[in-house]
């Protein structure tokens, strides 16, 4: 193994995507402070560039809106498991964020009078869901990519150092106070430790533990696995969104503001099948809903082939949008159809099933981004998250679209500030004598022999496992067999070396440490998917089918030590709407 090199920075951020990189912005807009950016991909590529529809807020340019208007659908989208004050900060805090990006160069849609454009997205309301309404500021649908471009080129005028293709491995957590992270060079094998007085974890989600899913081959967690080793709790983890509109068999995205400019979900019949499961908002209910209504058509053989077991599949049906508005507000949807599909919207209905999408669930974090432990142990100095590897909760139970852009940038920018002030104040903590040591037991695979195709075994068995027993719908004996066979499955993984010894770019080598922290977090799903007994947003168990404010109007935190798993709770904010039952 190469030589670690140790690099020192006053502020380190993991993770290239739009929290991040807005962390990175205000961390490097205090003068002196050396920030860094370590990314495992080249940043523009990130998966905040894969975020379509748009980003919420209400700005009112199109219909009559109100922050309190979009903070309480964010509450009642979340299944009344969002913390309402978090929730509030970033209703509020949204539009300031949205004219933010516009002044720094993000090329909106427009009205015709010249202010940002709105559209339709699902469970966006006016006054308290009466009725829909045009929150969600689009750039057609290159909503992220434009985010990410437009916050990447503002990092550089700012001088950010960016360590691209640099995978994380460790973070150095002594006590209660972080020093800073381990992470492998993709291009030359070496380990480099970054010494640091603060770190941000803005590493992304982690669809990749699913067979079917919309997000890309880098979603792996990274971030959450590496703390969660390190003892840091993680919260919600039961929650996971499927989008109802994934391309058949594929998952990739097809984005909710098809349906917001006019789309319609059908059946084998042809039926807009939304008019029985939510008679007012339809096709723009949230997706949990939406998912559910599409899996209880399929099940009961009213998807397009009629016949459940052959993953079977509905059709959104966009043709009455017309070529013209496909073209000018929904461009890449176009693309990809006739790309992946060989259709043309326009003419002909899309195929579509649920697709694993988002996870609600992850770090911890106060509502300025610092990482909390269990109880009453506070936060972690020195130590933040942002964006969707961390729960600081803004979605509750189930995210409404376009509530993740709000998140990256309203919470990745307020992390950054606080972060910036503490690095201001803070003194460089000391670096543990032995900063490299588990992370190079971690990449070290040589003792291992060789498995051919057994690394690739168990990540499809655990895609496989995600997907039959920790979906849209859930049981108590399915959840419970699958904590088991992830148990198993990580006790096998131990034993599996990687085949090629090469330093460079060594993607068996990545990879194996990726399928690592998806397993670790797949264990934790299903684990706490099975503690909750009882229906909520996206966490729907057959067996226990209402929700149970009594027992369950609490935070899941969910702790791995020594492969036994240890369960804790923590109060959900509710002070300012008394949970109700959801109806749209
Ligand atoms: O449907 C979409 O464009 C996805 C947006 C989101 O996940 O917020």
């Amino acid at each position: 193994m190469s030589k670690t090199q140790t690099h020192e920075f006053d502020a380190v951020i993991v993770g290239a995507g739009g929290a991040g990189l807005y962390a990175a912005l205000e961390a490097s807009s205090i003068p002196g402070n050396r920030t860094a950016v370590l990314s495992k991909l080249l940043p523009i590529r990130s998966h905040t560039g894969t975020a379509q529809g748009g980003i919420g807020a209400a700005l009112g340019n199109v219909e009559e809106d109100n922050p309190e208007w979009h903070a309480f659908d964010t509450v009642k989208g979340g299944d009344y498991l969002v913390d309402q004050q978090a929730a509030r900060i970033l209703a509020d805090d949204a539009v300031q964020a949205v004219y933010d990006l516009e002044n720094r160069g993000l090329p909106f849609n427009r009205t015709l009078d010249g202010r940002i454009d709105q559209r339709r997205f699902g469970g966006h309301t006016r006054n308290f869901g009466e009725a829909p309404v045009k929150r969600a500021c689009y750039a057609a649908d290159r909503t992220g990519h434009m985010i990410l471009q437009t916050l990447y080129q503002q990092c550089i005028k700012n001088e950010v150092a960016f360590f691209d293709e640099f995978h994380i491995v460790d973070v150095l957590i002594e006590g209660h106070r972080c020093a800073g992270v381990v992470a492998l060079e993709l291009a030359t094998g070496a380990l480099h430790v970054f010494h640091t007085k603060a770190v941000m974890i803005a590493t992304g989600g982690f669809g990749r533990m699913y067979r079917t899913t919309s997000n890309a081959y880098a979603n792996t967690g990274d971030g959450p696995a590496v703390l969660a080793r390190r003892g840091v709790p993680l919260e919600d983890m039961e929650f996971f969104q499927f989008h109802p509109t994934g391309i058949r068999g594929m998952g990739i995205l097809i984005t909710e503001a098809v349906r917001g400019e006019g789309g319609i979900l059908r059946n084998r019949e042809g039926e807009r099948f939304m008019e029985r499961y939510a008679p007012t908002m339809l096709d723009l209910a949230p997706r949990d809903m939406i998912a559910r209504a599409m899996m209880t058509e399929i099940n009961t053989g009213h998807g397009i082939l009629g016949d459940p077991s052959q993953d079977d599949y509905l059709h959104l049906d966009a043709t009455a949008l017309g070529a013209d508005v496909l073209a000018k507000k929904l461009p890449d949807i176009r693309e990809f159809c006739q790309t992946y599909l060989g259709l043309d919207p326009a003419d002909k209905p899309i195929p579509v099933q649920p697709t694993a999408h988002y996870a609600m669930g992850g770090i911890p974090t106060d509502l300025d981004g610092r990482v909390t432990a269990d109880g009453e142990a506070g936060v972690y100095e020195g130590l933040y998250a942002a964006g969707e590897c961390a729960c600081v909760s803004v979605h509750g139970a189930n995210r409404l679209g376009t509530n993740s852009l709000v998140d990256l940038i309203v919470y990745g920018r307020r992390a950054g500030r606080h972060m910036a002030e503490f690095v201001r104040q803070a003194d460089l903590p000391t670096l543990p004598g032995d900063a490299a040591t588990h992370a190079e037991m971690i990449v070290k695979r040589s003792d291992k022999k060789p498995q051919p195709g057994q690394a690739a075994k168990i990540r499809t068995s655990m895609r496989d496992i995600m997907m039959d027993s920790v979906g849209v719908y859930r049981s108590g004996a399915g959840l419970s067999k699958a904590v088991e066979q992830f148990k198993a499955l990580r006790a096998e993984a131990q034993d599996v070396g990687v085949g090629d010894t090469n330093q460079a770019y060594n993607t068996d080598l990545l990879e194996f440490l990726e399928s690592q922290n998806l397993l670790d977090l797949a264990l934790v799903t299903a684990a706490s998917a099975a503690h909750r007994e009882e229906s909520r947003g996206a966490h729907s168990r057959e067996d226990f089918p209402e929700r149970l404010d009594e027992r369950f109007l609490c935070h899941t935190l969910v702790t791995v030590e020594d492969g036994s798993i240890r369960f804790a709770t923590k109060p959900v904010d509710t002070s300012i709407w008394k949970p109700k039952p959801r109806a749209y």
